[in-house]
């Protein structure tokens, strides 16, 4: 059995601790914002936090995650208020939706080391982050809304 801090609160889990944390979010805690794309860790769908980074939920075993703060979409801000999302709101952002979950915590954690990143940063940062609808300029709007005002 682990403890996995999640949200802000703890839950054991007692199910095999080699599954990818993506599955036991959605699966064993209902935490379905959390998107499954490609599984490979080459789209961004999966991104949670991890102890404050962004990372690839469907590269990460559940064990590995034990004890340490998980973010999910869910909990990014109770009111779904949290700068980010008032930007992405702000400019309509999403088509889809689909990659929005992970879109979100990705440029959340970079806003959270860099609040005021460059345009290269925000490219280098959210570059992994997949878009099949093509929403990036939007994307690329909201963020620098978010870490500007503007
Ligand atoms: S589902 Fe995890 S990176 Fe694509
Ligand atoms: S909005 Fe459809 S995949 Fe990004």
């Amino acid at each position: 059995m682990i403890t996995l801090q999640l949200n802000g609160e703890q839950h054991t889990y007692d199910g095999d601790p080699s599954v990818p944390l993506l599955w036991v979010l959605r699966d064993e805690f209902g935490l379905t914002g959390t998107k499954f794309g490609c599984g490979e860790g080459l789209c961004g769908a999966c991104t949670v936090h991890l102890a404050g980074a962004a990372v690839r939920s469907c590269q990460i075993a559940a064990g590995d995650a034990a004890g340490k703060p998980i973010v999910t979409i869910e909990g990014l801000d109770p009111h779904g208020d949290h700068i980010v999302q008032r930007a992405w709101r702000e400019t309509n952002a999403p088509q889809c939706g689909y990659c929005h979950a992970g879109q979100i915590m990705q440029a959340a954690a970079l806003l959270a080391a860099h609040p005021k990143p460059t345009e290269a940063e925000v490219f280098a940062t959210m570059a992994g982050n997949i878009c099949r609808c093509g929403c990036y300029q939007r994307i690329a709007e909201a963020i620098h809304l978010a870490a500007t005002g503007a």
